[in-house]
């Protein structure tokens, strides 16, 4: 059976090369006994992998089962895989199969096999070897033949080298291994894959499925996915779910990802430098559509700040003349030509004006004593933009005495977007 087939018969969606090389493997080994071992991190896709390994070879017709070795307590997980006899232990009334007999001709996939206790990996060893067990409670050597596909999202070597795993099981088990990437690994499959969870989730709901813009694309691709296919499958449903719009935004996204920013932009130091991942170019592509969006922010800020100033008749200097503004005599009446000189020069300095950084601002609240500047507050501007953004939205909320929709219009905001905001600065409202 060729690639494709197998990806729309077992619904496995992606045409990275990893991905590819891995089902390849899979559909060779399938037809022949060899155990195989498919190495993974959590949510990559594993027990789909087993699932096809079993229907695509001799065993087809026969039963199949999942096992989580990491589940079970010792003594359970041998009576479950081994079977045991009547008496073999207090409470046990009758005999029990165990799954190496009663799937006599099947396929068992030990998922963590990892986890399986020392004990217990010495008995799947004989099997693995001679096909022979023996159950609890018993002196009699049964025969079995069933195939063991495992599965393990531990580094078993590591195990290995630390004592908690059989060496010579281990090299049995990896007589095959089959290595299924990281989601990361494959940035080219993740928007085809929430496309297709999108999709299935509409189909269910008899709905529209929703669609991500271009933004909210490179976002989804950038991150980082610990939890893999089931993490983004778990979004993808978050989302068809709750959002309110059909076409969402990167802006949206990250109320559901909030992580999505910072686990990515630490890596692209580290990345930079590998052309061949087409990882970095994404990184980088997404990089500047922040950077050139936080830039397009700091701009409505700055107008914001002018229109605030203005219908609050509060006063602003002019960065550019005066130096030393806390001379507060020095300060002129904000006009209009001010207020574009003001914006002139904060556009032409923009991020990297050492002197617009250090300058002050000064906010004069109207003074009802009629001296203008009797009532003058000063405060040191900070650095950061965000802590300027944060001012404001306290201010507004304030005159609003809380109403969020009034705030979010004043400062030219979605309310979405100052909810988010709130919660971001921890802003008591
Ligand atoms: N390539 C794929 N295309 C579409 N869906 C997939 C693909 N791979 C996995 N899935 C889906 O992702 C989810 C997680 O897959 P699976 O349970 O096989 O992960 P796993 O590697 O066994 O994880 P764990 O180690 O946590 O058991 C499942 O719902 C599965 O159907
Ligand atoms: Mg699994």
């Amino acid at each position: 059976m060729n690639l494709q087939t197998v990806k729309q018969r077992f619904g496995i969606i992606g045409n990275s090369a990893s991905l590819n090389h891995a089902l390849k493997t899979a559909i060779q080994v399938a037809p022949t006994d060899l155990t195989v071992l498919i190495v993974g991190a959590s949510g990559v896709g594993k027990e789909s992998f087993s699932k096809i390994i079993h229907s695509l070879s001799g065993r087809k017709h026969q039963n199949f089962i999942a096992i989580n070795c990491g589940a079970l307590p010792e003594s359970t997980l041998y009576s479950e895989l081994f079977g045991h006899t009547k008496n073999a232990f207090t409470g046990a009334t009758t005999e029990r199969k165990g799954y190496f007999e009663s799937l006599n001709g099947g396929t068992i996939f030990l998922d963590e096999i990892g986890e399986m206790p020392q004990r217990l990996q010495q008995f799947l060893l004989r099997v693995l070897e001679h096909g022979e067990f023996v159950k609890m409670g018993s002196n009699k050597v049964e025969k079995t033949d069933v195939r063991i596909i495992t599965a393990t999202n531990i580094n078993l070597l590591e195990a290995v080298k630390k004592g908690k795993f059989r060496e010579d099981l281990y090299y049995r088990l990896s007589t095959v291994p089959i290595k299924v990437p990281l989601l990361k690994e494959r940035p080219m499959d993740i928007h085809i894959l929430f496309r297709k969870f999108a999709s299935e989730f509409a189909e269910r709901y008899k709905t529209d499925p929703i669609r991500l813009d271009e933004k909210a694309q490179l976002l989804l691709e950038n991150y980082s996915w610990p939890g893999n296919i089931r993490e983004l499958k778990n979004i993808a449903e978050q989302i068809s779910a709750l959002s309110e719009t059909k076409l969402v935004s990167a802006e949206e996204l990250l109320e559901f990802i909030p992580n999505a920013l910072n686990r990515n932009l630490p890596a692209l130091t580290n990345q930079s430098n590998k052309s061949s991942d087409n990882s970095s170019f994404y990184e980088r592509e997404i990089l500047y559509k922040f950077l050139y969006e936080m830039k397009k922010d700091l701009g409505d800020l700055k107008s914001l700040i002018t229109e605030l100033a203005q219908t609050n008749n509060l006063q602003m200097p002019n960065p550019t003349t005066h130096s030393n503004p806390s001379t507060l005599s020095s300060i002129p009446t904000f006009n209009s030509q001010d207020q574009k000189d003001f914006e002139q020069n904060e556009y032409d300095n923009s991020f990297d004006d050492e002197h617009n950084k250090t300058s002050p601002i000064i906010i004069n609240t109207p003074s009802t004593s009629g001296n203008k500047f009797s009532d003058v507050e000063e405060i040191e501007e900070s650095l950061s933009i965000e802590d300027m953004e944060q001012e404001l939205i306290k201010k507004a909320l304030t005159k609003h005495k809380g109403r969020r929709k009034e705030a979010a219009k004043e400062l030219g905001i979605s309310e979405r977007t100052l909810y988010r905001k709130i919660r971001q600065y921890e802003i008591d409202s």
